[in-house]
């Protein structure tokens, strides 16, 4: 039947999930699925039903689309969609929550605090010490996020990140190797995909060496010793199935330079599919082209 590929949404992700929901459309239509372009900042969801169409591929990202609503929606439609359910898409969207569960289950994350003022950014400042990172709690490709090097620039980061969510948290930056980490499957049959080491121009993997830049190195085979590589794939795993992850997802990793310990940042649980992304690059080191991803991702639609 008819597939709709969620793409645009009006979260500030709205420009990744365009290029993601591109690929992923012009993918599935190269093996003939009959696919088409579906904006729900544009279109009522309801046309879905009225139109006929039998599944959905979610190529949206951030709130309004990765954070449960979209999920929600579908459900009420009944119309299967691809990735996390209703309550593992809310709370990974959430970082704050995210966390709490984490540390509640043992799994090692940052040290963080949630603030409401630049006032209390400056006092997490003081307990977390340089650098810090301040991030909205609900966003996605490093936008809104500073990196806080000195007392001074606190209120500053507090500021932009409280610009794009009335949560902001302070998190304890991890100096290390930052790896990515691509899940595929539900349940007991979920699959880890192949670690990526990601080494930015001076570290700073932002938004614009994320999706814009050829600066940005990405390694896989990762380099990193084979035991690291597989512990880091088991925490990754526990990580998804305790947040009730589905379908697939990418987790995000720091690992610290000193101890090696690894620590879990968060799970995108509607990770880019753009040119520069890295759920299809490590699909493809495990010997899945963007295509077959895209259609095996397509068949994990549920509801
Ligand atoms: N939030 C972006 C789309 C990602 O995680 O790939
Ligand atoms: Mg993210």
């Amino acid at each position: 039947g008819k597939v709709a590929v969620l793409m645009g949404g009006a979260s500030a992700e709205r420009e990744v999930s365009l290029m993601s929901g591109t690929g992923v459309l012009n993918a599935l239509r190269s093996q003939g699925v009959d696919a088409h372009a579906f904006d729900p900042s544009e279109r009522d969801l309801v046309e879905l039903k009225r139109e006929g169409f039998a599944r959905c591929f979610i190529a949206l990202h951030g709130r309004f689309g990765e954070d449960g609503t979209v999920q929600g929606a579908l459900e009420l439609l009944g119309i299967p969609y691809t990735g996390s359910g209703v309550m593992a898409s809310s709370i990974a969207i959430d970082k704050v929550m995210t966390k709490r569960i984490w540390r509640a289950e043992g799994l090692p994350t940052p040290g963080w605090f949630e603030v409401d003022s630049a006032e209390a950014t400056r006092k997490a400042f003081a307990q977390l010490g340089a650098p810090m990172i301040v991030k909205p709690a609900r966003e996605g490709s490093t936008i809104g996020l500073t990196k806080v090097a000195t007392l001074e620039e606190c209120d500053a980061a507090y500021a932009l990140a409280a610009q794009l969510d009335t949560a902001v948290l302070c998190e304890q930056f991890v100096s290390g190797d930052e790896v990515t980490i691509p899940l595929l499957g539900t349940g007991a049959q979920t699959e880890v995909l192949p670690v990526i080491r990601i080494v930015a121009p001076e570290g700073n993997y932002d938004y614009q060496n994320k999706y814009f830049t050829d600066t940005t190195q990405y390694l896989v085979p990762c380099g990193l010793p084979e035991g690291e590589e597989a512990a880091i794939q088991a925490l990754v795993r526990k990580a998804y199935l305790t947040l009730g992850c589905r379908g697939w997802a990418r987790a995000d990793v720091m690992i610290d330079a000193q101890t090696r310990q690894p620590y879990l940042l968060e799970i995108n649980t509607a990770p880019g599919m753009t040119g520069h992304s890295l759920v299809p690059m490590s699909a493809r080191a495990a010997g899945i082209s963007y295509e077959a991803l895209c259609v095996r991702l397509l068949q994990s639609a549920a509801l």
